[in-house]
């Protein structure tokens, strides 16, 4: 046996024949199961017998069991299905794979055609003796669980201590399963959701997954997004993944040291990520899920948005402002202002004629700037609209359960929604975005609404016969007329998920889960995929029209979107905590392989002030995606209009466009590892149990690191410092060194100061600040090497860094030869001497663009070098040593062509 699976052990409940399973049992906490009884009908007795093995195969490395029913129960939530087939097995080393599906009959997975994923390899004896997981069950009742084999830690557990609780429970439109969670672990995900408790989640809390269009202001409720993983860090500091591959609504509770799971159809698909570090379980998860999209370089400007820039001349003038202003913006949106009567594809005559919108958009590009524009993906109902007209033609329409186009209202009225799961949708959609691209050449495009959001609530709607529909005053009020009747086990399946705090079933305000899509696909399966197939078609069609690197943001997300879109958070409040919240917001995304990411900078519903604006820039310009936009009732909030949100817009966007090249590196890194560009603390150092907790600053990398002011009269704030020393970004001589150990400081925040800080060890390559990217990348490069303050250390002499370039807009993102050039620098320091080196791949494309290293500085000494030797020869230049602070020189005059090795030597 051991030669076939050696990793699998088994248990017979009752009996003494127990292996790997570990104290957990004191914690299982039956109250949860009558929580979830009471809310649902109030049903008190157990949901099922559970299962029990019935047969177990091993193939190769993986193995094969059925399960069946002990006692079929159909008291509630429907009848057990009486065979179950379960598939376990790797996927690779360190990726885990446990699969449980209806043996009989096949049923709704998320398609492998929106997320292609990699399927559980036969390992060989060598790989699977070196694997990082052991899995063990229980015959009957049937539970399994997974153990790190390093440690002999459980990382998961089904099984179940007490035959009055279930370990599983399969029925067709109700699946339930726990896991035990030790008391010690800090969990996060289950997104989308606003949490105010944090970004650790918190016992006694339930997670709903299903979108919603429910505003990222409104919190502890479910929001745009169904995101199913979570990341498990334990007391030990391995942390490992955990992701239940399934696209049906799932209410997560997470009591105790319980977790469970309870969905509302689909399969049991999980997959476990063993880490040990959040790195590793970043790379391990996008490796399956799909790698962060790579974005185009100038998406990581600033970019200025409103719902309500009520005509081109009005965006026009807040382009001149920015650049009378002098402050930067690298990007110009469109919110469906432009559209005619907020028609997809077309432009409003009067307010946006598109002969000024060429224009405008060919000044953008002179300038150097871009132009996004939303669409959503309601189509308006209108027989002489060609866009609709094309949809009806390819019959890509989500139809009711009459057959019919389901109809649902949104901006325009009476809407059809194309069905992004139609193999018609990817021709429909790219013909109609490149007609428009052809009109007016934009530069990425927002989806929106793309939970799907409908005005509308029905099974079924029709036009009314005696208004127009929508009446303008009141466009966001059902104007349709809709019915209930034909009523299905898809609109009210028997076990509820908590969807807006049990305010909102299913369809409410969305497609009616009894549609169709193509094939038959029940809407009911594939509501949570409708903003990830929609980000897949876009992305598609934008890399056929633009023939470039296609940048997309998409409000509706799932597992996998990040390799197609950028997020940001959604409908947010212009409060203190909602500029608070962002940041949890921000690292949730990174958290399922979004890294691109932002929130609504000062707020996008309600009127924003000053001293909030002010303080919100200074967080969004380190956001890795940031964007000003706000609502059409609430106030304007451009950057230029208080003196003093413009004068720390103008310092906080400077160093964000200083660490452009540092940035787009970590574009580079999330897309080949999955690494998300902002970070919590913890993803880097885990000295102190109190960092995982920690949300209030962030990390960009693994060595920049953003303290924050998040409250109002506030010019200090007390941050957490890991150990070493930090240098402050816009003062290196405002340094915090710490030694061995982190620990709290409060460091001075004036109204114009954000806290940025470098960490030692490091080597950030930046150039000069700019109003476009454009213009920052003709700029020549430094290098920012932060040394230990301390001398002698371990590392105190080390110092490390990367960059990454391409010409931005390549719709591949890799090392090739004459297309990009990555460089690594490595930096010594041995008591008097000092070298600084680069290694690098790929240089003729650097040259080809004449970047050149015009400068270093270093940060942890003030001496000044004696003889600077550059590649071995003694070599011209200034020096600038900060003698009042004795923690920083500036070696000025190298002209060093980064596309070359160099290397750099001096005494002191
Ligand atoms: C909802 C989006 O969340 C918001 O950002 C946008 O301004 C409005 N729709 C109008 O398009």
């Amino acid at each position: 046996m051991s030669l076939v699976m050696p990793k699998v052990s088994k248990r017979v409940a009752g009996t003494s024949s127990v292996y790997q399973i570990e104290a957990w049992r004191s914690s299982w906490s039956p109250s949860l199961v009558s929580i979830a009884e009471e809310e649902n009908d109030g049903a008190a007795e157990s949901i099922s017998g559970g299962y029990k093995v019935t047969s177990i195969s091993h193939q190769g490395k993986s193995v094969e069991a059925v399960l069946q029913a002990i006692s079929p129960s159909s008291s509630t939530f429907g009848p057990d299905i009486p065979l179950l087939q379960l598939h376990a097995g790797y996927v690779s080393k360190d990726i885990f794979h446990v699969h449980i599906t209806d043996k009989a009959e096949p049923r709704w997975e998320v398609p492998d055609t929106l997320l292609p994923r990699q399927h559980t390899q036969h390992l060989s004896l060598a790989q699977s003796t070196s694997s990082e997981f052991s899995f063990s069950y229980t015959e009957s009742p049937f539970g399994f669980s997974i153990t790190r084999t390093s440690t002999g830690e459980v990382l998961f557990n089904s099984t179940s201590p007490s035959s009055n609780l279930d370990s599983l429970v399969f029925k067709d439109q109700y699946l339930e399963i726990s896991t035990s969670v030790p008391v010690t672990s800090s969990l996060y995900g289950f997104g989308e959701s606003t949490l105010p408790a944090g970004f650790k989640l918190v016992p006694g809390n339930k997670y709903t997954l299903w979108a919603e269009d429910v505003g990222s202001v409104n919190p502890n409720i479910n929001l745009y997004a169904s995101l199913p993983f979570y990341m498990d860090a334990r007391s030990n500091g391995n942390v490992h993944g955990v992701l239940l591959l399934n696209s049906n609504g799932m209410d997560v509770l997470y009591e105790a040291e319980l977790l469970t799971y309870k969905v509302i159809g689909g399969v049991l698909d999980f997959y476990f990520f063993a880490g040990p570090s959040p790195l590793s379980v970043m790379e391990q998860f996008t490796k399956l899920i799909g790698r962060p999209a790579p974005m185009p370089y100038w998406s990581l400007g600033f970019h200025q948005c409103r719902y309500g820039y009520k005509n081109i001349t009005d965006v026009e003038t807040v382009v001149a402002t920015y650049k009378a202003k002098n402050i930067p913006l690298d990007v110009m949106w469109n919110d469906i202002d432009y559209m005619d009567v907020y028609k997809d594809f077309t432009f409003d005559p009067i307010n946006y004629p598109v002969d000024q919108v060429k224009v405008f958009v060919d000044k953008l590009h002179a300038d150097g700037q871009k132009y996004v524009i939303i669409i959503d993906p309601g189509i308006k109902y209108e027989a002489n609209y060609s866009t609709y007209q094309h949809g009806i033609e390819k019959d890509v329409f989500i139809k009711d359960v009459n057959g019919d186009n389901y109809l649902g209202q949104v901006w325009p009225g009476p809407v059809h929604f194309p069905d992004f799961l139609h193999p018609n949708a990817d021709s429909f959609w790219t013909k109609e975005i490149n007609d428009f691209h052809d009109i007016v050449p934009f530069d990425g495009l927002w989806i929106d609404m793309n939970e799907a959001s409908n005005f509308c609530t029905g099974i079924s709607c029709t036009l009314p016969t005696d208004s127009s529909c929508p009446n303008l005053e009141e466009q966001t009020t059902c104007c349709l007329v809709c019915s209930d009747a034909n009523m299905t086990q898809w609109d009210d399946p028997p076990y509820k998920i908590n969807s807006s705090n049990g305010e909102r079933p299913l369809g409410n305000k969305t497609i009616a889960t009894s549609a169709t899509h193509f094939g038959g696909i029940l809407e009911y399966d594939a509501h949570n995929l409708y903003g990830f197939s929609e980000a897949i078609v876009t992305n598609r069609a934008l890399r056929r029209s633009l023939k470039k690197r296609p940048f997309v943001l998409s409000r509706s997300t799932f597992i996998g979107s990040g390799a197609y879109t950028a997020h940001w958070t959604g409908d947010n409040g212009a409060t203190w905590n909602d500029l608070a919240y962002s940041i949890v917001g921000v690292l949730n995304s990174g958290l399922v392989g979004i890294p691109m990411v932002g929130a609504d900078i000062c707020g996008f519903s309600g009127d924003t002030w000053e001293e909030l604006c002010n303080r919100w820039i200074q967080v969004g310009a380190f956001y890795p995606f940031a964007r000003d936009h706000s609502e059409k009732n609430s106030k304007r909030q451009e950057l230029y209009l208080w003196d003093s949100v413009t004068d720390s817009a103008k310092k906080a966007l400077s160093l964000r466009y200083r660490l452009l090249p540092f940035l787009y590196t970590l574009v580079f890194e999330a897309h080949k590892t999955g690494a998300p560009m902002a970070r919590p603390l913890f993803f880097h150092f885990n000295e102190d149990p109190s960092i995982y907790a920690i949300d209030k600053q962030f990390l960009l990398g693994q060595s920049v690191l953003v303290s924050p002011v998040l409250t109002p009269n506030t010019t200090e704030v007390k941050a957490y410092f890991p150990a070493g020393t930090w240098y402050n970004l816009f003062d290196y001589s405002q340094l915090i060194s710490n030694g061995d150990k982190g620990s709290y400081h409060t460091v001075a925040a004036p109204m114009d100061t954000i806290n940025v800080h470098v960490h030692e060890g490091s080597i950030l390559p930046l150039q000069e600040a700019a109003l476009t990217t454009v213009a920052a990348r003709k700029t020549p490069f430094t290098l920012v090497i932060a040394f230990s303050m301390k001398q002698g250390g371990e590392d105190a002499g080390k110092a490390e860094g990367a960059l990454f370039l391409d010409n931005g807009e390549d719709v591949v993102m890799g090392l090739e030869s004459g297309k990009s050039t990555f460089v690594k620098f490595n930096a010594r320091r041995n008591e008097r001497n000092y070298g600084v080196e680069s290694v690098v791949k790929e240089g003729s494309f650097a040259l080809k663009n004449g970047w050149v290293l015009q400068k270093i500085v270093v940060l942890g000494t003030s001496s000044v070098p004696r003889r600077l030797l550059v590649n071995g020869r003694e070599a011209v230049h200034t020096v600038q040593v900060n003698k009042a602070s004795r923690v920083s020189l500036v070696i000025s005059g190298l002209g060093l062509a980064i596309g070359r090795p160099f290397t750099l030597h001096w005494t002191v």
